[in-house]
């Protein structure tokens, strides 16, 4: 029978069963509670999720040196290249900001969740409960978040405190406080796009004559307006050619044309200036990428059209 409610389920159970029966559409079949538990491993910032098990920093040390220091350091250092999970504490608004677990996760509950969903790296779900208990206690005694006689369990995990959660908090740019609209809405087809100066960073600070406030979001005259772009005659008729002749190559780069948007395809290029890239189009050229023919191989388009494109 083919019910509502059932269908978070059903379509999960395709997803884990991948299995063929009999049903409305002739796929799926229900998931068993264990098919549940194996997805359902998530650990909430209050603890909820965690296992019944225990594991204390002691017994934590061993495994760590045995199953993570190849990567991460008998520290928590890092070697060579792998991730540092360790130190860093007070990088963060500095120009070389260092984000381990001590130093920039808001909750422990995310280190006992990717230690044991992720970790060790080339054994992910290796771990026993018991084990990434230990485990994710010694690495909160490497960032000296707990001492050295801490037992993690449920209860004592749960109540870890992150140094860093207080600098977490929910969005309050104004923009994410609109009132979302649910009924007699603007009608999109009247929406015109058009772009703005800034986009979400701030970057007023970085540019001393931009105009552009230093508090983008502060209470003041909005600095940041929104301009229509509108092309030139010149830009206008350069498309049209451009449409019809050229982006048969340099939409989708075809045998070796520069990619329009592609700005790495095009930033030495424009270094040349606009003249010799005229010309080069105008009169073809070989180059480094292939051959592009004289006019993009359309010879009724006069030099003008070509340039303007
Ligand atoms: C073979 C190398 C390797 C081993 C062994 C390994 N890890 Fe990792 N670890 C990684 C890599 C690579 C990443 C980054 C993965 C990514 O970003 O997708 C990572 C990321 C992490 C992170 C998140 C770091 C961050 O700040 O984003 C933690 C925590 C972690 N590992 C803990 C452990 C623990 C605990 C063990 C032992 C049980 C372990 N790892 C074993 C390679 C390893
Ligand atoms: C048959 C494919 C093709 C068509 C059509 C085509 N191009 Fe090209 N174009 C190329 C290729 C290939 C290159 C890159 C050659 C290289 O540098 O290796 C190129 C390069 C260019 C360059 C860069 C020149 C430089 O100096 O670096 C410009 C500008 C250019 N094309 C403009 C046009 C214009 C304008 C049109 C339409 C009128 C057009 N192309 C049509 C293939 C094409």
């Amino acid at each position: 029978m083919f019910k509502l409610p059932n269908l978070a389920v059903a379509a999960a159970a395709i997803v884990l069963a991948g299995a063929v029966q009999a049903g409305p559409l002739g796929i799926g079949s229900t998931a068993t509670p264990e098919m549940i538990a194996g997805w359902d491993i998530d650990i909430r910032p209050d603890g909820m999720g965690l296992p019944p098990g225990r594991g204390s920093v002691a017994e934590g040390e061993p495994l760590y040196e045995a199953k993570c220091a190849s990567c991460h350091g008998l520290f928590g250092e890092g070697e060579g290249r792998w991730p540092i999970l360790a130190g860093g504490e007070g990088t963060l608004d500095t120009l070389h900001p260092e984000k381990t677990v001590g130093s920039y996760w808001p909750y422990a509950s995310t280190l006992w969740d990717y230690i044991h969903r992720a970790m060790p790296y080339p054994a992910p779900q290796s771990l026993t409960d018991d084990e990434t208990y230990a485990i994710s206690a010694y690495v909160l005694y490497l960032n000296d978040i707990v001492d050295d006689d801490f037992v993690a369990d449920r209860e004592s995990f749960a109540a870890v405190k992150m140094p860093n959660e207080p600098n977490f908090y929910i969005d309050n740019r104004p923009d994410v406080q609109n009132t979302r609209c649910m009924e007699n809405c603007a009608d999109p087809a009247n929406f015109t796009i058009v772009t703005t100066i800034n986009g979400v960073t701030p970057t007023g600070h970085f540019k001393e004559d931009s105009g552009v406030a230093a508090n983008h979001y502060g209470d003041s005259e909005p600095a940041v307006k929104a301009v229509e772009v509108a092309m030139s005659d010149a830009a206008t008729a350069g498309k049209s050619v451009y449409d019809k002749a050229c982006q048969a190559c340099h939409g989708m780069g075809v045998a070796g044309a520069p990619k329009v948007g592609d700005a790495s395809a095009w930033v030495d290029r424009i270094q040349t200036g606009m003249a010799s890239m005229s010309s080069n189009a105008i009169n073809g050229y070989q180059g480094p990428n292939g051959v592009m023919p004289a006019k993009g191989g359309n010879m009724s388009l006069s030099d003008e059209e070509v340039s303007m494109a």
